[in-house]
């Protein structure tokens, strides 16, 4: 597929995306490099983003870019009814790249369609959230050295978790021993998740942590999505349903890891953040080297 536009995950192999992680160590160790010299690119959130858009930001500063950006929607003239590929093709015209959050899935396709210039979806709908996916399986590599021969537990929203979705099929490209899918009971898991499950040997659905705990390398976790839940009826049945406590994670491996794409609700109690289990944190830090290789990959497509 090659790296002009990144849309979703699957649209991936695994050697580009080992070659996304070895410049991402690179840029690790870079202070700052002129990749994105002279280019501008723009961020244009229309959902709310801490982590995305200020280490996409960040990453741009460091490569030697501009930014300009969207992040209120209502203080842009979408409120004044202009149609989105409107502004798409509006915001192709001023920039080099484009990086766009929407609420609505298949917003990032639909601008890739519209604009000239590369396209980076930023998570759109409750389906895709390519870069989160790639910094994901790029700190399971720097902790592990290896993605191959792990087993991965995943606990919380499996039905409107985006990047849920977008890990799972990222960790399809590469060869985990054993992967488990921990839902709430109330709540379940997407039916598109569940037919993809069925069809691999070495993925299970499970309801409860502390069956799987003791095999586990990773424990991915992320919060409800409330935001996505069409009913507020069903998010007040499961809000609570789960919590990782440290007592669970002592029940596992020594070296066992704990990440979360962030932001946290309630379900890692804060006893966890100053354990060796807790990778969340660093896993937030690493956007930045991630999304620089990312960047510089995109723009060599357009030199
Ligand atoms: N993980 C993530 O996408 O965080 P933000 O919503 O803060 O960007």
């Amino acid at each position: 597929m090659g790296w002009k536009n990144v849309i979703k995950i699957a649209d991936f192999t695994r050697e580009e995306l080992e070659e996304l992680f070895i410049r991402a160590k690179e840029m690790k160790e870079a202070r700052k490099r002129d990749d994105l010299s002279s280019k501008v690119t723009v961020l244009a959130f229309f959902e709310p983003s801490t982590r995305t858009r200020l280490s996409f930001k960040t990453a741009i500063h460091k490569l030697g870019g501009d930014a300009i950006s969207i992040a209120k929607p209502e203080a842009s003239s979408l409120a004044k009814g202009e149609t989105f590929t409107d502004t798409v093709k509006i915001l192709d015209g001023y920039g080099d790249c484009l990086i766009i959050r929407h609420k609505f899935e298949g917003a990032a396709r639909v601008a890739s369609d519209v604009a000239e210039h590369p396209v980076i979806n930023g998570g759109d709908g409750s389906f895709h959230h390519p870069t989160q996916a790639m910094l994901d399986l790029f700190s399971i590599y720097e902790l592990f050295g290896t993605i191959d021969g792990l087993t991965i537990g995943m606990i919380g929203d499996l039905k409107y978790a985006r990047t849920i979705y977008s890990l799972f099929n990222g960790l399809s490209l590469f060869d985990p021993k054993r992967i488990y899918l921990i839902a709430p009971p109330k709540l379940g898991v997407r039916e598109e998740l569940e037919k993809q499950i069925t069809k691999k040997k070495n993925c299970h659905i499970v309801q409860n942590t502390k069956d799987v705990i003791d095999e586990l390398d990773i424990l991915y976790v992320t919060r409800l999505q409330k935001e996505r839940f069409p009913d507020p009826l069903e998010y007040k049945r499961v809000a609570g349903s789960y919590r990782v406590e440290l007592s669970l994670l002592r029940q596992g491996k020594d070296n066992l890891k704990v990440l979360h794409p962030l932001p946290r609700r309630e379900e890692i109690s804060t006893q966890v953040d100053d354990t060796p289990y807790a990778a969340y944190f660093q896993q937030a830090k690493w956007g930045v080297p991630v999304r620089m290789a990312l960047l510089s990959l995109v723009m060599e497509t357009t030199e």
